[in-house]
């Protein structure tokens, strides 16, 4: 199979979890879970579900558990993030996976919610579906809870937002930002779906060192992306970065930097990941396919 084919197979098989293991938007309420589904069913790459499952692959002689509910579980928090991330208070963006925001299509009030209750059925999902691996449902938690969480992904949009208002960020602190911001749930994902196969402690560490070169390569991407590409090629608005004086890897080290530390940061991902165990194709040229990604 190619790897356009194989990307195909997991993007679907993370879409049917996705109907699967959501409320149906006809249980109340409708409002609230119809919402939550128009942002969770708008597409999207559905990068960090899919490094769930091809993270479990790496280990499938004897996969410990069923990796599709946790990469649902990471892309409701993503989703999340995203509907968040595009409020009037913070990117205060109206387009997002090619469609109106959340807060345009339905209200401020009901994309707030919609994302508390994303975050909150993340979790309801891990615990609902481990329950018979009490000690990997624990891990798993633990895992996404670091990731989305105050030190991590919130902690980094933090230091986002308030960048925007102290021009002359320093690298570091763009490397905190991107590091905790994006990096951490694609470390988790990656993490994630080893501990569903069953990885070892050291593998687990492996898994999450790349996923920390391949998260700040990702948004790295995202940033030149946001000053060089058009807005119907992204699905979202493109030249928004400058627009709102965002501290990014263009605004602060240029284009051509940008880009080379993107490839350095992914080729230091792809490295890592293919001293892994088992079969690392797919994953290394998933890791790939994301420096040269056009949206
Ligand atoms: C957007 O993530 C936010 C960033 C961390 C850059 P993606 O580019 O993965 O967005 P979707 O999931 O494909 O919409
Ligand atoms: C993404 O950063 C951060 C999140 C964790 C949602 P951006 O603000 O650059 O993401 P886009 O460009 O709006 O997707
Ligand atoms: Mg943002
Ligand atoms: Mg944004
Ligand atoms: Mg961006």
């Amino acid at each position: 199979m190619d790897f356009a084919a194989a990307l195909q197979s997991r993007v679907s098989r993370v879409e049917a979890g996705i109907d699967r293991l959501l409320p149906p938007a006809s249980e109340p309420s409708s409002r609230l879970h119809g919402a939550m589904r128009y942002s969770m069913q708008a597409g999207g790459k559905r990068l960090r579900p899919v490094l769930v499952l091809a993270a479990c692959e790496l280990f499938e002689s004897a996969p410990r558990a069923d990796p599709l509910p946790a990469a649902v579980a990471v892309e409701c928090v993503h989703t999340y993030s995203l509907v968040h991330d595009d409020l009037p208070c913070m990117d205060d963006d109206s387009l997002r996976r090619g469609r109106p925001t959340a807060h345009v299509a339905y209200d401020e009030a009901t994309a707030l919610l919609a994302g508390d209750a994303l975050l909150t059925h993340a979790f309801a999902i891990l615990s609902g579906s481990y329950s018979g691996d009490s000690a990997l449902a624990a891990s798993l938690v633990a895992e996404l809870a670091e990731a989305a969480g105050s030190r991590r992904l919130i902690g980094g949009q933090m230091e986002d937002l308030l960048a925007e208002r102290i021009p002359g960020a320093t690298p570091e602190t763009l490397r905190f930002i991107h590091l905790n911001k994006t990096a951490a749930m694609i470390e988790a994902s990656l993490a994630m779906g080893g501990r569903c196969g069953g990885a070892p402690a050291a593998s687990v560490e492996a898994l999450r060192a790349s996923g920390r070169e391949l998260g700040l390569a990702f948004q790295i991407v995202d940033d030149i992306l946001d000053a060089t590409a058009d807005t119907a090629t992204l699905g979202k608005t493109a030249g928004k970065d400058a627009k709102a004086g965002k501290a990014t890897y263009v605004s602060l080290h240029g284009l051509d930097a940008a880009r080379r530390i993107a490839r350095e940061s992914s080729d230091a991902a792809i490295a890592g990941l293919r001293r892994l165990p088992g079969d690392t194709g797919f994953l290394a040229a998933l890791a790939e396919s994301l420096v040269n990604r056009t949206h």
